[in-house]
């Protein structure tokens, strides 16, 4: 006997695409299951002008295969010289629907970050003034903080000063990993959301550490321990429209992650959604997994839903999804739960 559920279309509320030949070969794996996507600026170099951010959604659209439907959601990378003007225009345009704040340092791509957050302070009030959201990588990159500490210290020592100074700014926490972020999420309004990856919600720090390193589990925020996974469950399946999807969907080459440094990120724009089935099912929570994945992000964009939907259907066998996907620059492998999945899009 066969499963089914069909929800509202989702979309991914934070998502690398890259350029080039990777993102050629990555945006149809999203494409495939998701009307729309956040899309992350951090390229070399990153997407910092509303004119740099109207070229990568015609390049996005340009790789955008024959026959399917996608639609971009620009973002700007936040700097200390990002001029309040230029956003504001490209956000009245309908061009960007989020600016993205990298403390410099934090991951892949953010050496260009903010350093002195007072310098940012005009950008984040006129941001605050037209309703225009910050999209936050919530972490410290001070070198005597631990890195398992570094999100719960930034909201104490960054976020909540930042929100604080100014009100009325609309923040998500990107891809949150601890109970301290679900429980400052759960304390505040509602200008405050978070999204939540797939992996996140299925490795803890030993799926990356025991038993010898796993770089294909090493993305950043770093998973954290268990309690922290089982908090974000709780979140993720609660129905609370503050917490929804945003995969991080992050692409790097076998070759760039099987290293001696490797790259952070987890790529799972493959198989996202028959593992998220397989996680709300396992909570007893698959009438949760629409709201999760398609209805708390227009929410809080204040956005349409999409008008089609998606169907999961769950099979008798094991899927087999594929390990990796071939791009021009080289291989990608695809995001392994480690165990047996049942589910997959009709
Ligand atoms: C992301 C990437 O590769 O661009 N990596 C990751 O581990 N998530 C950057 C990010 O979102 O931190
Ligand atoms: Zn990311």
């Amino acid at each position: 006997m066969s499963t089914s559920i069909t929800l509202t279309r989702p979309d991914d509320w934070h998502l690398h695409l890259r350029d080039g030949a990777m993102l050629s070969a990555v945006l149809p794996e999203t494409a495939r299951d998701f009307a729309r996507a956040i899309i992350m600026p951090n390229l070399v170099p990153p997407v910092v002008t509303g004119a740099q951010a109207a070229a990568y959604r015609d390049r996005i659209m340009a790789a955008l295969p024959e026959g399917m439907a996608f639609e971009p959601l620009m973002t700007l990378y936040l700097t200390e010289d990002t001029d309040p003007a230029d956003v504001a225009a490209a956000h009245a345009s309908g061009l960007i629907k989020a600016v993205k704040l990298y403390p410099a340092g934090a991951t892949t791509n953010s050496a260009s970050g903010v350093r002195d957050f007072d310098k940012v302070r005009g950008v984040l009030e006129k941001m605050a003034e037209i309703g225009l959201t910050l999209c936050v990588h919530g972490e410290v990159t001070d070198n005597d903080i631990d890195i398992f500490d570094r999100e719960a210290v930034f909201i104490d020592r960054v976020l909540d000063p930042v929100r604080r100074a100014t009100p009325g700014l609309r923040v998500v926490m990107e891809h949150i990993t601890t109970r301290d972020g679900v429980e400052y999420v759960r304390a505040n309004d509602r200008d405050l959301g978070a999204t939540i990856t797939t992996h996140h919600l299925i490795i803890n720090r030993n799926h990356i550490l025991v038993g010898g390193i796993k770089p294909h589990y090493y993305c950043l925020p770093v998973a954290k321990r268990e309690e922290h996974r089982l908090a974000l469950r709780d979140a993720a399946t609660s129905g609370d429209e503050r917490f929804f999807l945003g995969t991080d969907s992050a692409p790097h080459t076998d070759a760039n992650k099987e290293t001696a440094c490797g790259c952070a990120g987890c790529f799972t724009a493959t198989n996202t959604m028959p593992l998220l089935a397989h996680v709300f099912e396992e909570e007893g929570a698959l009438d949760k997994l629409e709201g999760f994945a398609s209805k708390h992000g227009p929410a809080f964009y204040r956005l349409a839903e999409n008008s089609d939907t998606l169907t999961l259907v769950k099979q008798n066998a094991p899927v087999a999804f594929p390990a990796k996907i071939d791009t021009a620059d080289g291989p990608v492998t695809v995001f392994d739960p480690g165990f047996p999945v049942f589910w997959k899009t009709a």
